[in-house]
């Protein structure tokens, strides 16, 4: 099984500087792609779940599943439990064999933030597993999680002293970033990454990857956001890959779901290798 803890995948990506993707899946079509993305490029690779996605399936059915898919890729591959204000679903993810959960507890102000990030990172060692840290909320709604307001600010020895307090393997800074597709081109800190890296020496998570330039990415990998998170980009050419197959299958009448799966597969295939390649993730796997 090539399953790794997400702390050797994002030591090496960022000593090296290189990002390693982090892709939301939804399905087991969905998972699959990634990983044939992954192993076409040799790069490691992160799979995340929402919430909303565990629930979805029930999380022994969806474990199950990724556990099947996993078995036999030469590369490797980390699962990951995104945005989670819920100590039970952390809890219960933890004990299903995730590798590691962002505990999303930036609606709690810091210090109760800081005392319960604590408990989770010390559920997560006793399971072998890591966690993502947030104290500010990244705008934007993403599968149910998250506000369209931009949230409150902390300053940098507010995050520092949080990182440091907690403990967490990977922080996820607001940085000007956010989920979904940008209304307009989006203005970032990337300031605060570098200080951040310098002052900590942890990775970071970059939010809110859908949308940002080649050279945005290029330069916050660079000052070490390690981890890239994927969402909707990949949502979007699953699905719109499914409604141009679909439009093209009732204009023929032609019905067949085989055809429609594999259409969608080669498009994220497509989408989740231009994003591993963009980072530096190609060749990376060990
Ligand atoms: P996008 O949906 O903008 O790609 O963001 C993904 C993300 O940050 C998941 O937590």
């Amino acid at each position: 099984m090539p399953v790794v803890a997400l702390k050797d995948i994002l030591d090496r990506a960022l000593a090296a500087r290189y990002g390693v993707a982090a892709f939301n899946i939804v399905n087991d079509l969905t998972i699959e792609a990634v990983l044939a993305a992954a192993v076409a490029e040799g790069s490691p690779v992160i799979l995340q779940t929402s919430v909303k996605t565990v629930r979805m399936y029930g999380r022994p059915q969806l474990h199950d599943i990724f556990r099947a898919l996993v078995r036999d890729v030469p590369v490797p591959v980390t699962l990951h439990l995104d945005h989670c204000p819920e100590r039970s679903v952390i809890a219960d993810c933890l004990r299903g064999g995730w590798n590691s959960v962002l505990f999303d507890a930036h609606e709690l102000d810091v210090a109760e933030n800081l005392r319960q990030t604590t408990e989770v990172v010390a559920e997560a060692r006793a399971a072998g597993a890591h966690v993502e840290g947030e104290i500010e909320g990244i705008e934007g709604v993403e599968d149910d999680i998250g506000s369209d307001e931009a949230s409150t600010l902390q300053s940098l020895e507010v995050a520092v002293d949080f990182i440091k307090t907690t403990g967490v393997d990977v922080f996820a800074p607001a940085i000007g970033n956010a989920h979904g597709q940008y209304k307009s081109a989006p203005k970032l800190d990337h300031q605060r990454v570098t200080d951040l890296v310098e002052a900590t020496n942890i990775p970071m998570a970059l939010h809110g990857g859908t949308g940002l330039s080649d050279d945005q990415f290029r330069d916050l990998i660079a000052r070490g956001c390690a981890k890239v998170n994927i969402s909707t980009a990949i949502k979007e050419s699953y699905m719109r890959s499914g409604l141009e197959h679909l439009k093209e299958a009732e204009e023929k009448n032609k019905w067949d779901p085989p055809t429609l799966f594999a259409f969608q597969r080669d498009a994220v295939v497509r989408t989740a290798r231009e994003h591993i390649a963009l980072f530096g993730g190609s060749g990376k796997a060990w």
